[in-house]
């Protein structure tokens, strides 16, 4: 019997953090300045494979950046997943763009590519090309990109990825698409997201980063999170740029997070293993992997059919986290207007779907109480 609630999914600060951090008070450098954000960008590069990596304040300021710099501006288009968290979508709105919904596919969740190319056809066709492209790994699961990319290169439209959630996720060498296989996640678009939200892969509390292998966007990138002030002291700007520098605090954070990333995505491997051995038995769908990728196991998701509330309350009353996956976008009050292409996968996921505990911290008695709990729900 459980005593303490297992939450969904919650930090785990087992490593450097502490020492890095009052590193920082120690040094004084606490804020936007400092070494630890130099050290965090270059330790991502390093990891995920980008020749760039650029520090910011959080996921959704990352693709609010991604997409300004890809001069998404007002009356543009912009073709999103409608199966993501809002905050894919929400820096559409920001820059006065309209977000094209497109549906995701049963393979891996994500992007339907076919779906995708025909969108961008449809665009084409109409004369009127969206000025990005959007793709979300969601939850950790690589999109199916190849085709998603030859048509981007077709149309000469961005690719930008919202690897929000997928920290560590890549394509192996067997996918079968040249430019993308053996890549990390994030690092096949002309620019990758990421979030370091408390429930992410890593987490530096709240804080983001921007990938790119453009060394002149990646200044750029830069430039707009830093007010676009130009270098010197004499406060010279020379666009209206924004405030989404990370503190070294949390770049402190992040680097002692980064050191443990590979046991943190070990842990989420063998907690989805064993809630995949779960839907077995009960003839629930755990999120495929597509051939070719490895994900991060973000969060422990499965469809569970009609039941699902009922198996959500099961859980709660068990004090187990559990929660329903995302409503489509193309549902959500502000985006109710929007051009969609399907909405029937996303509304399936919506509909059955909730996610189970798999913070890296979490214990196999904790995993042998969810899974019981699932077996008799
Ligand atoms: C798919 C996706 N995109 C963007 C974000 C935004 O990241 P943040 O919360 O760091 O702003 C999140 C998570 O919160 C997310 O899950």
């Amino acid at each position: 019997m459980m005593t303490s609630p297992i939450p969904l999914c919650e930090p785990f600060l087992n490593g450097n953090e502490r020492r890095y951090i009052e590193d920082c008070l120690a040094t004084n450098f606490v804020s936007s300045v400092g070494a630890y954000v130099d050290r965090f960008e270059r330790d991502f590069a390093t990891y995920t494979g980008s020749p760039h990596a650029v520090a910011c304040v959080n996921g959704t300021a990352a693709i609010h950046l991604a997409l300004h710099a890809c001069g998404v501006t007002a009356g543009d288009t912009v073709l999103v997943s409608d199966f993501t968290f809002i905050a894919t979508a929400n820096p559409v709105r920001y820059l006065g763009a309209q977000p094209i919904f497109v549906d995701s596919e049963t393979a891996s969740w994500n992007l339907d590519p076919a779906r995708t190319v025909a969108a961008l056809e449809a665009c084409a066709r109409a004369g009127r090309l969206p000025r990005a492209v959007l793709a979300v790994h969601i939850l950790g699961q690589p999109a199916d990109l190849g085709p998603i990319v030859d048509a981007c290169a077709r149309f000469a439209v961005p690719l930008i990825e919202d690897a929000a959630e997928a920290l560590g996720a890549r394509y192996t060498a067997a996918y079968p698409h040249a430019q993308v296989a053996g890549r990390q996640v994030g690092t096949v678009g002309l620019i990758g997201c990421f979030s370091f939200n408390g429930n992410k892969i890593i987490t530096t509390g709240g804080g983001g980063m921007l990938t790119t292998a453009d060394p002149l966007l990646a200044k750029r990138l830069k430039h707009l999170s830093t007010q676009a002030k130009l270098p010197g002291l004499a406060f010279v700007h020379d666009e209206v740029g924004f405030n989404y520098r990370l503190t070294n605090l949390a770049a402190a954070m992040g680097v002692a997070q980064l050191e443990q990333i590979e046991v943190f995505l070990a842990r989420k491997a063998a907690i989805a293993a064993r809630y995949a051995e779960v839907c077995a038995r009960r003839g629930w769908t755990y999120h495929p992997v597509l051939p070719g990728t490895v994900p991060s196991r973000w969060l422990a998701s499965c469809l569970v059919g009609v039941q699902r509330d009922h198996l959500i309350e099961r859980l709660t009353a068990a004090g187990i986290g559990a929660r329903p996956l995302w409503l489509p976008l193309s549902s959500q009050a502000a985006f109710l207007s929007c051009q969609t292409h399907g909405t029937e996968i996303a509304t399936k996921l919506a509909t059955e779907g909730l996610s189970l505990p798999c913070s890296a911290s979490l214990s196999e008695a904790q995993l042998d109480h969810v899974c019981a709990v699932l077996d008799h729900a």
